[in-house]
């Protein structure tokens, strides 16, 4: 494909970095002598037909950026031999990103008592809910013996920090459904933590493996994954409401069905006082979703959610124009279109 066209798609231009994380993290890192185990964690790493791999949004996040900031390396004469070495830490970081959101997936689908996750079974649906648990922790004890391995105490700082934010994000989620108040705020906070921290952080990451990157380069890859993750997190709750098991690979209305009040419903609510007690008590009486899914229909709800994120997928473009010119600092602004475009 011409360079130009792999501009225009992310996942092409990164592929030679992304395309065997999965194996490279099912081979080498997570494997053990424990039959269960091993399965288990490997669950999602070893599939021969790629199934089970999901879109690995944040490890060609992670490569993207990681190429994008290389004029800046380059300008300062850095070896290729150690440029070589640098990107090679910022693949295992990828490779790292890619076992913690893993591991935060096993957990989720036991909270949610979810069947399904990237068309096949989830995995306590496979191994049981303790193994499920069991193999998620191991995956992030094997992430953190790989992030301890880079030798760079600020990139184990701020990946250890994600770890935080998912649990916080998780239980600020559990709490927040049951107050059921319209807060628009405490949602996106809630978002951030659950999903665009580690984006937000991983980026970061990426950028403090290269060599004397300035704060403001680091910056700007935080900045480009925070807004991404935002973007990407509202687009899932919009989705929730559009798409079907099958274009997702994961049940439908999960969110509502749960008692969750998203963006959508958050948004219908700010007109329709009648909603607050259907949230509050989180869709259980007859009626509360047909309710929720007037309300969010009347009030244009999905939409405007989609719109909320596009703008936080311009402002992770503005981050990242900030950088040299270069085809991969291109496709990261493809990519935040795509996040914004995607219906899976
Ligand atoms: C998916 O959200 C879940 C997350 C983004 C984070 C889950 C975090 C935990 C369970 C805390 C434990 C963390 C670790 C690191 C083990 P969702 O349920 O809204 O999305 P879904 O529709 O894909 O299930
Ligand atoms: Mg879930
Ligand atoms: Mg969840």
């Amino acid at each position: 494909a011409s360079l130009d066209s792999q501009i225009n798609d992310p996942f092409l231009l990164s592929r030679p970095d992304v395309h065997d994380i999965s194996a490279t993290i099912g081979k080498d890192l997570v494997g053990t002598d424990h039959p269960v185990l091993n399965s288990a964690a490997r669950y999602f790493f070893t599939s021969e037909d790629g199934k089970g791999k999901g879109k690995q949004v944040r490890p060609v996040m992670v490569m993207l950026v990681s190429r994008a900031i290389m004029p800046y390396e380059n300008k300062r004469g850095v070896s290729s031999h150690r440029l070589a070495h640098i990107l090679k830490s910022q693949r295992r970081l990828a490779e790292i990103t890619e076992m913690i959101h893993t591991a935060s997936l096993f957990h989720d689908d036991v909270i949610d008592d979810a069947d399904t996750r990237r068309g096949q079974p989830a995995a306590h649906r496979a191994f049981g809910n303790k193994m499920a648990i069991l193999a998620g922790d191991y995956l992030l004890a094997r992430a953190s013996i790989c992030l301890a391995r880079l030798r760079n105490v600020d990139v184990v700082e701020c990946m250890s920090t994600v770890i935080e934010h998912l649990v916080r994000g998780e239980v600020l989620q559990i709490k927040d459904s049951r107050k059921g108040v319209a807060d628009i705020e405490g949602y996106l906070r809630k978002n951030f933590y659950k999903t665009a921290s580690l984006m937000a952080n991983s980026c970061k990451s990426a950028a403090l493996l290269g060599e004397n990157i300035s704060p403001e380069v680091v910056d700007a890859a935080y900045t480009y994954g925070k807004h991404v993750g935002v973007a990407f997190q509202l687009i899932d709750d919009a989705l929730d409401f559009e798409g079907s098991a099958a274009s997702l690979g994961k049940p439908a209305l999960a969110d509502l069905n749960a008692g969750l009040s998203t963006a959508p419903v958050l948004f219908a609510a700010e007109s329709h006082g009648q909603l607050i007690p259907a949230m509050a008590r989180k869709f259980k009486e007859r009626g509360d979703i047909d309710l929720a899914l007037r309300c969010i229909d009347e009030t244009d709800g999905v939409n405007r959610t989609k719109k909320l994120a596009a703008i936080h997928a311009e402002k992770a473009m503005d981050a990242v124009m900030a950088l040299e010119p270069s085809p991969y600092r291109d496709s990261l602004v493809h990519l935040a279109c795509r996040v914004v475009d995607r219906s899976r």
